[in-house]
């Protein structure tokens, strides 16, 4: 048997996504040592392409952080959204009828600022973790053990915070009968492209359309982001980027001749959408957060801020434990979470059964409700304003 190097931190988190890394550096700043376990490597959480909406709530904490400064430079605020439809676009002034905004910046790019931090906070960050495995989580001192740099090794925590997305092992580590699942599968999926080409648009535009939805994001000046509702079993081969383009303008169409930038596609793939939560949130000595509890579909673009939203409170009541003993905050963790993601789940389903072209054989009567509700969004500022108050997100 090999030997097995023991160490030990006060918080072991698994997964450097969103939820992990500023989970880590919250922790950071309030004196907390932790040890963050990656599966991937750093390349690899670096480059792949996720969401990219900012709830105003999330660039705010990004900037308190001290994380702030490369997303003031580069990201894009917006102030409203455009959801389009019979050929014509209809703008949700959000920071008219809210007072906030939204911010675009990759979740790549997040990710890359919060890696920089933590290395130049000194915090360890190991990548390329393999056989993660959890023990001892109802007790007082859980551990992890780890294949690292072909070494067996174990770490002992006081809590362990299981951030390992959807895929991740720390769900599974919870007893079988303790966690409630919720789970709705969607009869769509998403074929996301990221073009090099300047974007058609200043502000996003979410589009209902008889052959599907369609969404216009960017990334930059320089790079679109672009959607187009695909059957789930749809693969991108059966697609040539003509195709795409093709696609993108006829469902994007509007009255006024509106016509959309072409240019070279740098990426592709298609994601498959569901709603999920796991709950409680914890069990024992683990919390879990983000992606590994619950998943919303990405048409409200919620799964990062709520990633967010659930290790700034596990942070705060990490915090009020270490420091004084009290350990209240933790006990609420879960229902302090769960309020806003069953908001989250409401709002994301909402947006995606209103926008989305119903499965065939398409029920009139449905098909008439999402019209109906369409329009009310559009014409009433009452029904605006619930879109934009929960698409700008809620306070932290
Ligand atoms: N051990 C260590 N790391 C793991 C393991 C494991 N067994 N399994 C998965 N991971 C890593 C993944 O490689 C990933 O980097 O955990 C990380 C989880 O990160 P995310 O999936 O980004 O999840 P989260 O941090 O909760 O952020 C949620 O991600 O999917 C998007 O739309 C979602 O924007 C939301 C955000
Ligand atoms: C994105 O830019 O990737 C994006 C934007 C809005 C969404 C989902 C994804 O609702």
């Amino acid at each position: 048997m090999r030997e097995m190097a023991s160490d030990r931190t006060q918080v072991g988190i698994v997964g450097a996504g969103p939820a992990g890394l500023v989970l880590a550096k919250l922790l950071h700043l309030e004196g907390i040592e932790s040890v963050v376990l990656e599966a991937r490597d750093r390349e690899y959480v670096q480059h792949r392409v996720r969401a990219g909406v900012l709830e105003q709530g999330t660039v705010d904490l990004l900037r308190e952080m001290g994380v702030g400064e490369r997303l003031d430079r580069e990201g894009i605020e917006h102030h409203g959204i455009e959801l389009r439809f019979d050929g014509r676009g209809h703008r949700i002034p959000m920071t008219d009828l809210t007072g906030r905004s939204i911010t675009i910046y990759g979740q790549q790019e997040v990710v890359k600022d919060l890696i920089e931090a933590r290395l130049a906070d000194g915090g360890e960050l190991l990548f390329e973790v393999g056989d993660v495995t959890l023990h001892g989580i109802d007790g007082d001192e859980p551990s992890i053990r780890f294949e690292h740099d072909a070494r067996d090794r174990e770490l002992r925590c006081d809590v362990i915070a299981g951030c390992d997305g959807f895929h991740g092992v720390c769900r599974d580590a919870v007893p079988p009968g303790v966690l409630t699942y919720h789970e709705r599968e969607y009869p769509y999926a998403w074929f996301g492209i990221l073009a090099e080409v300047a974007p058609s648009t200043e502000e996003l535009i979410y589009t209902y359309h008889d052959n599907g939805f369609a969404l216009h994001s960017l990334r930059s000046p320089e790079l679109s982001r672009l959607y187009l509702q695909v059957d789930p079993g749809d693969s991108v081969d059966n697609w040539t980027d003509d195709g795409i383009w093709d696609e993108l303008q006829l469902r994007m169409t509007r009255d006024d001749g509106w016509t959309l930038n072409r240019g070279p596609i740098i990426e592709k793939g298609i994601t498959p959408m569901r709603s999920f939560v796991a709950e409680p949130m914890q069990y024992g000595r683990l919390f879990l957060a983000g992606d590994a509890v619950h998943i919303v579909p990405p048409t409200g673009a919620k799964g990062l801020n709520l990633a967010v939203h659930d290790v700034h409170v596990l942070a705060g009541a990490l915090a009020k434990w270490f420091r004084t003993g009290d350990d209240g905050g933790l006990q609420g963790y879960s229902a302090t979470c769960l309020w806003r993601v069953w908001r989250v789940q409401h709002f994301s389903w909402w947006m995606t059964s209103m926008l989305h072209r119903l499965p065939e054989p398409r029920d009139p009567f449905d098909a008439q409700l999402q019209r109906a509700q369409l329009e009310y969004v559009c014409s009433s500022e009452a029904a605006a304003a619930g879109l934009a108050e929960n698409y700008v997100g809620f306070r932290h």
